[in-house]
């Protein structure tokens, strides 16, 4: 029996486990002072006036497009190739998902086609959600003008991308709004939960109030101030979606050892990268004046190079024992998406065309150097045993 090397490992501490210790030691284990601390340590780490934290990014992306005014009957852009949160968040408001298709260097949201689907769609779309495809940023210079030109909002869907930088700032630190993950595999995990980031006060106001009930005073405010602790008023129809103190405690110090955490994933990705240089596999790309946050190692059989598929791929990598996974089977892969929205193959030809090649090795910073060199070996092993 072959030892098998996951695809995904948390990299959690001994501080992390004394601060859970100690939070449940507190007598306080919702939304508390801990999850006060995270928002405010995340706030100053990415540079925005507002952090605030919640239980999932699928939850924060919803408060997002709350917060923005999302309506029935309004469009909102993203692409087909991303988790459906992304677009599951749009429905929520009986609003449209307007889906585009891929560049195939970044496998980001093509900026053509969002070109394209805004003049189609002239006056109608209120937000634009680009993904940060496994970590690289999305040409938000040219994402931005774009909308501003159209009066939409941008709503970063930022689950892969922290820390990343797009000319060298980070990833939430400028534009309109950006959502975080911190679910089991993410860069920073805390097993669920998720950050919003703005410096908009009537958004960040307005999320702050429906992430807990639609209620103008959170829990802790209530038991911890000398008002009475009974009064409290409801003000809009809101969410269950705060993040609990048990989780933030976590949060607390996987943001201390982030950059630290790039970094090891940054040198696995150079290891990849040299090792695999002469195989017949495409390499994810990497602005070499930016940092890559490296969520994802994705590769890409070249068309031709092998004599098997990428199904056939994964499953000799398995057998091999090391844990791969696909990032992503697209949304218009998907039956409800599918047919909801009568999508086909030809309507994004490139993210169909990546999907059938792709898959996303190990990367993390919990692997050692002996675990690196095996997912090389198994590479480089499955590549000459099926090469032409
Ligand atoms: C691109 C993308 N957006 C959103 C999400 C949702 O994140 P969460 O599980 O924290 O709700 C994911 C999760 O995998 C994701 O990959």
């Amino acid at each position: 029996m072959v030892d098998f090397l996951p695809f995904a490992r948390p990299d959690i501490g001994q501080d992390e486990i004394d601060e859970v210790v100690h939070t449940l030691q507190s007598g306080w284990l919702t939304t508390g002072p801990q999850t006060r601390r995270f928002e405010s340590d995340f706030a100053a780490y990415i540079g925005r006036k507002h952090a605030i934290a919640v239980n999932s990014a699928t939850a924060g992306l919803h408060l997002a497009l709350e917060a923005i005014g999302i309506a029935e009957g309004d469009k909102v852009i993203t692409t087909v190739y991303t988790f459906t949160a992304s677009a599951e968040v749009i429905r929520y408001f009986n609003a449209t998902p307007v889906f585009v298709d891929i560049d195939p260097i970044t496998k980001n949201i093509s900026v053509a086609a969002l070109k394209q689907a805004l003049a189609q769609h002239r006056g109608e779309v209120k937000a634009i959600i680009p993904v940060h495809f496994g970590g690289l940023a999305c040409d938000m210079d040219e994402l931005l003008q774009c909308a501003a030109e159209h009066g939409a909002s941008v709503l970063e869907d930022a689950a892969h991308a922290l820390p990343t930088t797009y000319h060298q700032k980070l990833v939430g630190s400028f534009g309109d709004m950006a959502v975080f993950s911190f679910y089991a595999t993410k860069t920073l995990a805390t097993g669920e939960g998720g950050m919003i980031v703005t410096n908009n006060d009537a958004w960040a106001n307005r999320i702050r109030t429906m992430r807990l009930h639609g209620i103008n005073r959170d829990v802790f405010d209530r038991y911890s101030s000398s008002k009475p602790s009974w009064f409290y008023e409801v003000v809009a129809p809101g969410y269950k979606y705060n993040l609990t103190d048990v989780a933030s405690a976590i949060g607390i110090h996987q943001l201390k050892k982030l950059d630290m955490m790039q970094g090891q994933r940054e040198h696995i990705a150079t290891v990849y990268r040299e090792q695999f240089a002469d195989l017949p596999l495409d390499l994810p790309y990497a602005d070499p004046n930016d940092r890559h946050s490296w969520h994802l190692f994705t590769i890409q059989l070249q068309p031709g190079g092998l004599s098997i598929d990428r199904d056939a791929f994964v499953e000799k990598l398995m057998g091999l024992g090391i844990g791969t996974s696909v990032h992503f089977i697209p949304l218009h892969r998907h039956p409800y998406w599918r047919d909801t929205y009568d999508l086909r193959d030809d309507d994004f030809p490139v993210a169909t065309d990546v999907y059938r090649r792709t898959l996303s090795l190990p990367i993390y910073s919990a692997m050692t150097p002996e675990q690196t060199e095996r997912v090389v070996q198994a590479v480089r092993r499955v590549c000459h045993d099926h090469s032409h």
